[in-house]
């Protein structure tokens, strides 16, 4: 049984400065929540309530945002605001959170790997927080299915454009008798669209066996400089056992990035014109302004 999932949340939110210089990038809000806080209920609603953030410098807010805030609650029972109450008592309920500092970043293999004596000898998930995933098409529950069909490792990928392989990890992968399932057997962190092995992206829902700390114990610094996730994964789809074989799920949903500014922005607008209270007066806005006729207010 897996129950224990692992959130990176320590990078520097470089390409969101100035927003980013006092507040983790993480906290950045989506709609109305900050976006790791879809990340943390997506690992709830799979079954995963004990949550470990891997947080660098500038992680009060987080942990702020995932603890209790009697103050306000009073504040807001006295003056009878009760959805207002429940919405913020839920971040505090969600999940067992637990918190680990990375020191210095150096890279999100090496992010992971902090979350060793946390984990121990069980396989766990990994969440990054630049992708979400739409909540009615969720792909843990079938990572995790097919997690207890083949043990190992199981990764999620996507298929992308040959233009955009470079800004992700790619798989090379066999089919298998499962249309959405594939097996992967080697891993390239960003390669160019040249280089890549296939289409297929990784994406960021990993399922890992607990022999990726061994592994990223001995990968060495890659792609950037940084010690690479994907490199120490690549380890694990060589072998048999052993945190092998490696899976892929295809995921076909809907999913918004918000890791750069514009695909942060295009997350932020389909999600609002998605939401049953504001979205049909924000689409009728945003076609009112596309169409030139926006009115000032
Ligand atoms: C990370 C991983 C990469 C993966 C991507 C998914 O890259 O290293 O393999 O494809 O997440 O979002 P990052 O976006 O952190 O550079």
């Amino acid at each position: 049984m897996i129950s224990k999932a692992v959130i990176p949340a320590a990078g520097l939110g470089t390409r969101f400065l100035p927003a980013t210089k006092a507040t983790p990038k993480e906290m950045l809000p989506v709609v109305d929540k900050p976006a790791i806080q879809y990340v943390v209920e997506e690992a709830v609603a799979a079954g995963l309530r004990d949550v470990l953030m891997v947080t660098g410098r500038n992680k009060r807010a987080l942990e702020d945002h995932f603890d209790k805030n009697a103050e306000l609650e009073d504040l807001l029972e006295k003056s009878g605001r009760h959805d207002l109450l429940a919405a913020i008592r839920h971040s505090s309920d969600l999940a067992n959170m637990h918190y680990v500092r990375q020191g210095d970043p150096r890279g999100l293999g090496d992010a992971v790997l902090t979350a060793a004596d946390h984990v121990g000898n069980e396989a766990f998930a990994v969440l990054l927080g630049d992708d979400l995933i739409d909540s009615r098409d969720p792909i843990l529950p079938r990572m995790i299915e097919v997690h207890e069909r083949f043990g190992g490792s199981v990764i999620a990928l996507m298929e992308v454009a040959n233009s955009e392989i470079s800004r992700y990890g790619a798989a090379a992968i066999s089919v298998t008798e499962d249309a959405d399932v594939v097996r992967v057997n080697d891993l390239v962190e960003k390669p160019s669209a040249a280089e890549a092995p296939s289409n297929f992206a990784v994406l960021g829902r990993y399922l890992l066996a607990p022999e990726i700390f061994e592994s990223l114990r001995t990968t060495k610094p890659g792609r950037g400089g940084e010690v690479q996730l994907t490199d120490a994964i690549q380890v694990l789809a060589k072998r048999a056992d052993k945190g092998g074989p490696v899976h892929g799920v295809i995921f076909r949903g809907r999913r918004y990035d918000t890791g750069e500014k514009l695909s942060y922005l295009q997350s932020v607008v389909r999600m609002a014109c998605e939401q049953s209270d504001l979205g049909p007066e924000f689409t009728e806005w945003l076609k009112t302004y596309i169409s030139g006729n926006a009115v000032s207010k």
